[in-house]
């Protein structure tokens, strides 16, 4: 059977296609060859766009001293979407770049509502995995935005100054002071490593979700009206697609039924994926007859984005769905027996992490 379609992208990828379109953001394409070493995020798209990556990934090669910011939001249990940004962050960790991981617990009190007392069992729960999942821990930094030194929160104070509401409320509709604060908070996260005080770092790169997207705008809008002042340059982004849940929705712990929690208890896992949403047919002999539509499936971008790293074995779940050789019971036992051993073998090193105390080693305590 002639297999023409290319598993690597084309699915989805009109409406992010759009969304590039709309908010100007790049297209990862043309940056591929300037990646230090393959990664099967930006091969498979996974990565589909970026603002000035490319100026980034120059001065890397270069020798620059280049940083990669990225935040969690300690308002949930860790899921797969986030191990997804952790990935990232190990990959240009391996190649050279600064690793700092801002945990956004002032955003998470003041948007989401957590309460005081939990900001920290999520925190703890969000850097565990992340140590886990191979970030390293005497190279990493960690910090809460409750817990910085006086020129971070300056930053806010003077960024303030340079933005109106018109302007905030073009990038973000309407705004209420919670959010006002949170977005003049994350510019702090992402340019105060710029300054002196905290590194210097002149190219940084900040990898997100495309939902992301406005407070990168408003980021780089505050970096050019304080180029002077503050020396300021204007970070770069990438952007990931969504991880999606098993209902093919975003992933997303306001919906814990259909997200993968890395804490889980085992049987949870395997009982959410027999329950997930996949691209198979209406009976098994039409199955065998038309095959699967694995561009609709997500145990298949379970396989795409986690399980089958190597684009060969990828290949094989495709084919072996779209000829029809394999049901969806049993391609879902097969995703389901392998991301139960890695979830099980994540959710041992950040237990080891834990009790060997390592998180208050690596993290100064929030203040809150
Ligand atoms: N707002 C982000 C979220 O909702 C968290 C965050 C805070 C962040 N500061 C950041 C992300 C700086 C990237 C860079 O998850
Ligand atoms: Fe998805 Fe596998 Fe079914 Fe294809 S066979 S639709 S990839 S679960």
């Amino acid at each position: 059977m002639a297999i023409t379609l290319d598993p690597w992208g084309h699915f989805t990828i009109e409406d992010y296609g759009k969304l590039i379109e709309q908010f100007g953001m790049m297209p990862i394409d043309p940056v591929l060859d300037l990646l230090p070493k393959n990664h099967h995020f930006f091969q498979r798209k996974i990565v589909f766009g970026h603002r000035d990556l490319d100026l980034w990934l120059k001065a890397l090669k270069e020798g620059g001293r280049n940083a990669v910011l990225t935040g969690f939001m300690p308002s949930g249990h860790v899921h797969l979407g986030h191990l997804m940004v952790i990935e990232e962050l190990k990959y240009f960790q391996e190649h050279g770049a600064q690793i700092t991981v801002v945990i956004a617990d002032a955003e998470a009190y003041a948007v989401r509502k957590v309460k005081r007392d939990q900001l920290f069992n999520y925190s703890e729960e969000y850097i565990s995995y992340a140590l886990a999942a191979g970030l390293d821990p005497y190279k990493t930094k960690f910090y809460f935005q409750t817990n910085q030194r006086s020129e971070y929160y300056r930053l806010i104070h003077m960024f303030s100054r340079k933005v109106t509401t018109a302007e905030m409320e073009a990038i973000y509709g309407s705004l209420e002071p919670a959010k006002i604060v949170a977005s003049l908070t994350q510019a702090a996260d992402i340019l105060h490593i710029q300054l002196e005080e905290y590194g210097g770092f002149e190219n940084v790169l900040v990898p997100v979700g495309a939902d992301q997207d406005p407070h990168i705008r408003l980021t780089r809008d505050l970096a050019d009206r304080f180029s002077e002042e503050l020396k300021l340059k204007r970070p770069s982004s990438m952007y990931h697609k969504f991880a999606r849940g098993l209902d093919g929705n975003k992933m997303s712990s306001s919906r814990p039924e259909y997200a993968v929690f890395l804490s889980d208890p085992i049987d949870i896992v395997k009982s959410k994926i027999m329950k997930a949403l996949t691209g198979g047919r209406a009976t098994a002999d039409e199955q065998r007859e038309l095959g699967g539509e694995p561009w609709k499936c997500t145990v298949f971008d379970l396989y795409s984005y986690y399980l089958a790293i190597d684009d060969r074995s990828l290949k094989d779940v495709y084919n072996d769905c779209i000829s029809g050789r394999t049901l969806c019971g049993e391609c879902k036992l097969k995703a389901c027996n392998e991301l139960v051993k890695l979830i099980k073998n994540l959710q041992e090193l950040a237990k080891r992490y834990i009790s060997a105390g390592l998180i208050n080693k690596v993290i100064e305590y929030p203040s809150f």
